[in-house]
C-alpha cells in the first residue's frame, strides 16, 4: 500500500508547531506495519535543507494562472536521515524562504499543491492513497477530482486531516483563475461565505475527513470557526483519531538533548539532575515544585491569560515557572515583565528552543496547557513519558488523554480558562508534590503510558482500507 502525506511541515526539516511532529511520524510507524508511506513538501531555505545535499528526481513548469515557474522536485540524497522516503517542491522564485508561513502564503501554497499533483501525475506507479494534512493542502482534494488535466488521479481516495480548524486558508476570487481548469458549473464546492476557502473545500471534497482526536471532532460540529453545519453535514465520513508521539524522539532513555538520561526505575535522580540545571540555568528555586509552558503565546493556547494566572499564583514564592514561547507580543512582554518581579522563582525564554523544550519536559514536575482550543496536543503527551504531571484544561485531545487524580488518574484538570481555575490547579498540583510517595509512584505510572503512534499508524490503514469506490 502506497501512501503520499502531503504537508507544509515535517520534523525536523521544518517545525512550527505539533503539525510537523505528526507527519514525521506517522510515516515512519505505517511503515513499521507494512505500508510504503512517504511524505512532500515544499522546498525552505532553512538550517536544515542547507546542511543536506538534494538530488533532483523531476523537472518541469509550473503554472499559477498566467505565470510560469520551473520547478523541480528533490530529494534528500541520504535516505537515512529519516526512516521514509521525502521529496521536495521547490519553485524557483517562490518558497524559498526560511519561515514556513509568510506574507504570500497563499500563492505559495497554491504552487505548492499544483506541483505536487503534477508530480504525481507523471508517476508511473501512482500512491493508492494521498494523505493531505490541513488547509495548505485544501485544495487537492477538489483539483484531484475536478481539475481536467488530474483526470486520472480522481480513482485515488484522498484523505484529508484536520491539525487546526482555526485557519482555514481563505483567498477571495480572484484566485479563481489559478486552479488548474475545472467544469465552472463545480465551483461551489470552493466556495465557503463567498470566499474561496480551502478547509471547507477539503471537508466537501476528500473521501474521509479526520481530526487529530475524538473530542474535537465533536467540538467541531458546534463550533468550528463558520464551518460547524459542513462538519455536521458530512459527518457520515468524518472521524477522530488520536495522536500518537514519536517513542524514539521523545525517550528519556536515549534523549540527546537532555541533561541526563532516565527511565522508569530512575525517574527521582533523572529528573532530579535535569531539574538542577535548568534551575540553576534560569535563576529558579529548585526546592520548590517547577511548572512548566511550552507552546505558541496565542489565545487557542490560553497564553494571553498566563501572566495575571501566573502572577497570581507566585505571590507565595511557594513554586518555581518556566515559559517557553513565542507569539503575541504584548504576552510575550508582559511575561518577560515578571521574571524581575518575581526573580528566583520565575522565567521566560521568549523564542523558539527544541533542546531547552526536552530539558523542560525532562525537569518540570507539572506542564501547564490552559488551552482554549486544543485538537490534539502533543506536549501533554510528552510531559507523560517524561514524568511530568500535566495540569490541563478538560478540552478537544487533553479531554481524550489526561484524567484528573481525583478520578483515579494521574493528571490535574480544570473545566475554564480562568485565573481562578488555573491557580486552583497550581494549588492542587502543589498538594500532590507535599505527597512525595505519592507522587513519585504517579511519575512513574505515567512514564508506563503508551502514547507511541502504533495504535493509531493501524487506525489510519484501516480507514484507507475501509474506503472503497462505492462507499465514498
Ligand atoms: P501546536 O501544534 O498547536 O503548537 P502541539 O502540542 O501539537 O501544539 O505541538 C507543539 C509542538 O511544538 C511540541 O513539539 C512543542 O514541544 C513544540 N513547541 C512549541 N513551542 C515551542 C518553543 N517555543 N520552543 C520549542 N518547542 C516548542
Ligand atoms: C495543531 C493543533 C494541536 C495538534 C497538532 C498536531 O497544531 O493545534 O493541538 O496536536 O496540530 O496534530
Amino acid at each position: 500500500m502506497k501512501i503520499i502525506h502531503i504537508s507544509a511541515e515535517c520534523y525536523p526539516i521544518a517545525k512550527v508547531g505539533g503539525l510537523a511532529d505528526v507527519v514525521g511520524a506517522l510515516p515512519k510507524y505505517q511503515n513499521d506495519i507494512g505500508a510504503e508511506s512517504s511524505v512532500i513538501m515544499p522546498f525552505y531555505n532553512n538550517k536544515f535543507t542547507q546542511s543536506h545535499k538534494f538530488s533532483t528526481i523531476f523537472e518541469a513548469t509550473l503554472k499559477l494562472g498566467n505565470q510560469d515557474f520551473k520547478y523541480s522536485i528533490l530529494k534528500i540524497e541520504k535516505a537515512s536521515v529519516l526512516e521514509f522516503n521525502i521529496y521536495f517542491v521547490h519553485i524557483n522564485g517562490l518558497l524559498y524562504t526560511e519561515n514556513v508561513y509568510s506574507d504570500d502564503d497563499t500563492d505559495r501554497f497554491l504552487a505548492f499543491q499544483i506541483g505536487a499533483l503534477d508530480w504525481i501525475l507523471s508517476l508511473e506507479t501512482k500512491p493508492n492513497y494521498i494523505h493531505c494534512h490541513d488547509h495548505h493542502t485544501g485544495l487537492i482534494p477538489f483539483m484531484a477530482q475536478e481539475s481536467f488535466k488530474y483526470e486520472t488521479l480522481n480513482k485515488i481516495p484522498v484523505i484529508t486531516t484536520i491539525h487546526n480548524a482555526q485557519y482555514q486558508g481563505w483567498m477571495s476570487y480572484d484566485h479563481l483563475f489559478k486552479i488548474p481548469r475545472f467544469n465552472i458549473e463545480r465551483v461551489g464546492l470552493l466556495m465557503w461565505n463567498d470566499m474561496i476557502n480551502p478547509l471547507a473545500t477539503a471537508i466537501k471534497c476528500a473521501w474521509r475527513v479526520t481530526t487529530v482526536s475524538p473530542s474535537y471532532m465533536e467540538e467541531l460540529k458546534r463550533n468550528a470557526n463558520g464551518l460547524e453545519s459542513l462538519l455536521a453535514h458530512e459527518t457520515l465520513k468524518c472521524i477522530g483519531i488520536l495522536n500518537g508521539i514519536d517513542s524514539d524522539v521523545w525517550n528519556p532513555e536515549t534523549d540527546d538533548f537532555i541533561i541526563k538520561n532516565y527511565k522508569k526505575t530512575s525517574v527521582a535522580s533523572g529528573k532530579k539532575a535535569n531539574k538542577k540545571w535548568l534551575c540553576a540555568q534560569y535563576n529558579l528555586d529548585e526546592s520548590k515544585p517547577l511548572f512548566a509552558f511550552i507552546g505558541r503565546l496565542v489565545g487557542e493556547k490560553g497564553a494571553e491569560i498566563l501572566p495575571s494566572a501566573l502572577n497570581e499564583a507566585l505571590r507565595a514564592n511557594d513554586i518555581s515557572v518556566i515559559v517557553l514561547g513565542s507569539g503575541a507580543k504584548d504576552t510575550e512582554g508582559q511575561l518577560s515583565k515578571l521574571t524581575s518581579r518575581y526573580s528566583g522563582y520565575y522565567n521566560a525564554f521568549i523564542g523558539y528552543d527544541e533542546k531547552l523544550s526536552h530539558i523542560i519536559y525532562a525537569g518540570a514536575d507539572f506542564l501547564l496547557m490552559p488551552s482554549r482550543v486544543e485538537p490534539c496536543g502533543l506536549n501533554q503527551m510528552y510531559a507523560l513519558r517524561y514524568g511530568t504531571v500535566p495540569v490541563v484544561r478538560r478540552i478537544g485531545g487533553l479531554k481524550d488523554t489526561v484524567i484528573d487524580i481525583g478520578d483515579d488518574g494521574f493528571g490535574i484538570c480544570h473545566n475554564e480558562v480562568s485565573v481562578q481555575d488555573i491557580v486552583f490547579s497550581i494549588s492542587r498540583g502543589k498538594e500532590f508534590y507535599k505527597q512525595q510517595k505519592e507522587f513519585k509512584a504517579n511519575q512513574k505510572r505515567i512514564m508506563s503510558i503508551d502514547h507511541s503512534w502504533k495504535v493509531s499508524a493501524k487506525a489510519y490503514i484501516d480507514l484507507y482500507q475501509s474506503i472503497n469506490y462505492r462507499t465514498k
